[in-house]
């Protein structure tokens, strides 16, 4: 019987690379679901949909992303991010599904100043980033069988995000103001994805070679290799797409905003490159790659 895999948020910059890639696992059947045919706030969809079908993984792409609005919509962040991610683990726990669940840098405080590894202890200071917590959280203690990758400041071809509107912004305008006193690892979806694939993919190999799958699971931390600030990545969107956009490095007091980021939230990679053996572009190198996605789709 062929194994079926589940991708819950489908339209988000993640699932929609997802579906690009379903070829690096061909064993297995797909089933990507959008919001509309799986709303992780409906408990009887989520019964439904696992009593219908048994899923050997399910991928969670899906959560209240809108960082600022949390902070006034913290009921629904919870619902979207922590409660319902508690219900699908304890769903996945149930039906012998693995799980696993995209997190986030913003689960970090930001105040150490050197790269954060898997066993530093979290300290959301934002709507987002606790609701995120919570989420992980509720995976480690419902559903023993998980991978949670944490990522941070993702772009792709699809959905809203930063090159996006530094694309836009610099057709506009020929000033552009950019916080340069936060500190993180821009990361394209394109390659979490591909490293969710080959996941999986190791997953189900070592799963039907009848092997413990024991010392893959836990906590992993994937973002593209190098280091920026915003300003950083801003230069070098227009550096890489030709425009003559000037960018003026403010700090974050300069540009408030009703979340409060972390200050420094690159993410060591160690863990997931000695367990899975995977190979991590350097972020300009990716962002390249974007870009030129970008211009074939214009
Ligand atoms: N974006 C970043 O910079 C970033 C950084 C670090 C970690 N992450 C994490 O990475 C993962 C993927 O992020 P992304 O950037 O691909 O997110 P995204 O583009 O915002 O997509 C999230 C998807 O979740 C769906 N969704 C929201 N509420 C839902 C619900 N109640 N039921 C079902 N689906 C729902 C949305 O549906 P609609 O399309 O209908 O709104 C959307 O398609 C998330 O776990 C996020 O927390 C993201």
């Amino acid at each position: 019987m062929t194994d079926n895999i589940l991708i819950i948020g489908a339209n988000g910059q993640l699932g929609n690379e997802m579906k690009d890639l379903i070829g690096m696992v061909p064993q297995c059947n797909f089933l990507f679901t959008d919001r509309e045919q799986l709303d992780l706030t409906q408990p009887q969809q989520l019964k439904n949909l696992f009593e219908k079908h048994h899923f050997s993984f399910c991928i969670n792409a899906a959560a209240y992303t809108a960082v600022d609005k949390a902070e006034t919509d913290s009921a629904t962040a919870q619902a979207v991010n922590a409660t319902a991610v508690r219900l699908l683990a304890q769903t996945c726990h149930q039906h012998n599904t693995i799980l696993i669940h995209i997190s986030t840098d913003f689960i970090f405080d930001g105040l150490k100043n050197h790269w954060y590894n898997e066993t530093d202890t979290p300290n959301p200071i934002s709507v987002y980033g606790k609701t995120k917590w919570q989420g992980e959280e509720a995976v480690s203690t419902e559903c023993p069988c998980h991978v949670i990758l944490r990522t941070a400041w993702l772009y792709s071809k699809y959905g809203n995000n930063f090159v996006k509107t530094m694309l836009r912004l610099g057709k506009e305008k020929p000033f552009l103001s950019v916080v340069a006193d936060q500190i993180g690892t821009p990361t394209y979806a394109r390659d979490l994805a591909k490293v969710i694939m080959s996941i999986t993919e190791k997953l189900y190999q070592a799963h039907h070679a009848q092997q413990s799958l024991a010392d893959y699971f836990g906590t992993y931390h994937y973002s593209n290799e190098g280091t920026a600030s915003w300003y950083d990545f801003a230069n070098a969107i227009f550096e890489l797409a030709h425009y003559q956009t000037i960018v003026k490095p403010i700090s974050t007091a300069d540009y408030p905003t009703p979340a409060i980021r972390p200050k420094f939230s690159v993410l060591d990679k160690s863990k997931i490159k000695n367990t899975f053996g995977v190979n991590i572009p350097h972020w300009r190198e990716s962002l390249k790659k974007c870009l030129l996605e970008l211009q074939k789709s214009e």
